[in-house]
């Protein structure tokens, strides 16, 4: 095992992941706030933002880039990370971010010579660091928080991980016998569960949710499952563990990222509510303990305030009149089928089919949604207008598009994908977040932006930028070349072009 003194235990013989994490985009933060009714600072303007433990870059490089008014700083102690997070921000020429490859104690160090934070974001640490680790992130968010100011931390949950923290621990000692490359050793853990499953182990008969996890995670990245469960340190916290972690820096719970568990209907088993209501009306942090058993949750998106501040009824109504939301699914393709905590929940068609018929006509305010909505039912075009954004099929609209920033992020992003290093990624301006795309839909966006006006000419375009970079299309394993490669791009871009081109448009994509 690669184990220097600078890593503290965490996994870093191999680099963590490159991937886009919508809830901690400042426009997803300040949506959940607003629809929980709570104030937050504001995150349109000039506002200062940090991540600590930043991987890849790739979120904050993103934010920063359609926020160009704003301060994003990033740090990591990992310096091949930090490298590649700077280069991406290098070209696409953004000068609104900051990364440093600095622990989180040297974080704390330097923290004078940084501005006060509107928000602080951790997605992916608490659960994987020291408890020293932790201490110096409370400390650092308690020296450079704003008052008023947010902070977002993910983590793994109890009791959600109570059958699984066995096989956590399983993992990390069979790892420490085979000293290798961290992400190498994963397939041989996984054939060492399965083998020990063949025999009868009774751990894995008596907590049937393993063998289910296990076959899940063969369709995982290893780098992604060595950082995960490889780390020296590794636990699932309790709701009001890091409750009263966080209280240290002054700051109280607010309300979830993860916005469809604001929404009690759609995420919690029938009673619960009127039980909290019951047996705990005033205590927000043993309702959320209990919904987590109600749930058996495994991962918390948590969302502290360093002050809580409850919208009055007046200010929440105007905020809300004030935001403007758009599709971002095809209305054909739109699903009354939302993904919680236990489960599908299914929305009401009176409901949802008028509002997403009207966005369909383009974007609209949420007062023009209201009046859509059966007995204009505020509570029910609230809750619908959560789970829309939950399931990303709607996305609430930034006033204003940011034009130059933006593009040449996306450029940069572009050139990647054609010379072979591709994010799945496109910003999407006007709602200030990322998209996933797929590999055809880079290039066509690529092309796009290059003054393509139909999928012969895009194709023509993404044929000869492939070919400008050594590379061309794959048909079955077959290489492409000429004609045939612009034939066969024609037939992938077209039913894109009929079914997304609006939809990018619209959200200032091309
Ligand atoms: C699971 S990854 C999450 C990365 C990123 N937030 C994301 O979600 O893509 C955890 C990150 O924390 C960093 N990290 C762990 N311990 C650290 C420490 N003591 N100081 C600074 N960074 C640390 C690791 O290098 C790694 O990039």
């Amino acid at each position: 095992m690669a184990m220097s003194a600078w890593n503290q235990g965490y996994t870093t013989d191999v680099q963590y992941t490159s991937y886009f994490h919508a809830e901690i985009a400042p426009s997803h933060i300040a949506f959940a706030a607003l629809t929980s009714g709570q104030r937050a600072p504001d995150l349109t303007g000039a506002f200062a933002y940090c991540e600590l433990g930043s991987g890849q870059g790739v979120t904050l490089n993103a934010t920063a880039a359609m926020h160009p008014e704003a301060q994003f700083w990033g740090f990591d102690f990992n310096p091949a990370q930090i490298a590649n997070a700077a280069r991406l921000a290098e070209r696409a020429g953004l000068a609104n971010v900051h990364f440093r490859d600095w622990s989180f104690a040297q974080a704390l160090e330097n923290e004078a010579q940084l501005p006060r934070f509107d928000v602080i974001a951790l997605h992916g640490i608490l659960s994987w660091v020291s408890p020293e680790n932790r201490a110096e992130i409370v400390r650092f968010i308690d020296r450079t928080l704003k008052p008023g100011g947010l902070v977002y931390a993910s983590y793994n949950t109890q009791p959600g991980w109570a059958q699984m923290a066995p096989f956590r621990r399983l993992a990390r000692e069979h790892y420490l016998r085979h000293p290798r490359r961290s992400d190498l050793h994963v397939p041989a853990i996984l054939s060492f569960a399965d083998a020990f499953t063949e025999i009868g182990a009774a751990y894995f008969k008596a907590n049937p949710v393993v063998p289910k996890r296990l076959e899940g995670m063969r369709k995982q990245a290893a780098a992604y499952l060595a950082h995960e469960f490889l780390n020296t340190h590794w636990e699932a916290f309790y709701v009001t563990d890091i409750a009263r972690e966080m209280a240290a820096a002054r700051l109280d719970y607010m309300t979830s990222a993860t916005l469809i568990e604001n929404v009690p209907a759609a995420s919690l088993p029938p009673g619960v509510s009127a039980m909290l209501a019951q047996h705990m009306p005033d205590d927000r942090l043993w309702q959320e303990l209990a919904k987590d058993f109600a749930c058996n949750k495994m991962f918390r998106r948590d969302l502290y305030a360093r002050g809580l501040n409850p919208l009055s009824a007046v200010e929440h109504t105007s905020k809300l009149a004030q935001l403007r939301l758009a599709l971002a699914v095809p209305r054909a393709a739109a699903k009354l089928a939302f993904q919680g905590p236990v489960g599908e929940a299914g929305g009401a068609p009176a409901v949802y089919d008028p509002i997403l018929d009207r966005l369909a006509r383009g974007p609209a305010s949420f007062a023009e949604l209201v009046a859509v909505v059966p007995d204009q039912d505020r509570a029910k075009a609230l809750q619908a207008v959560t789970l829309l954004v939950h399931s990303k099929q709607a996305l609430p609209l930034a006033n204003g598009v940011v034009g130059k920033t933006a593009r040449a992020f996306n450029e940069a992003l572009i050139a990647a994908h054609f010379s072979g290093e591709s994010y799945g990624l496109i910003a999407a301006p006007a709602a200030r977040t990322g998209l996933q795309v797929s590999a055809d839909e880079s290039m066509l966006i690529g092309s796009l932006l290059a003054g393509a006006k139909s999928a012969e000419q895009a194709a023509k375009h993404a044929a000869e930028r492939l070919a400008a970079n050594g590379r061309a299309p794959q048909q079955d394993g077959e290489t492409l070349s000429g004609e045939a490669a612009v034939t066969f791009l024609t037939e992938r871009f077209r039913p894109l072009l009929g079914g997304k081109l609006d939809l990018w448009k619209g959200l200032g994509v091309v």
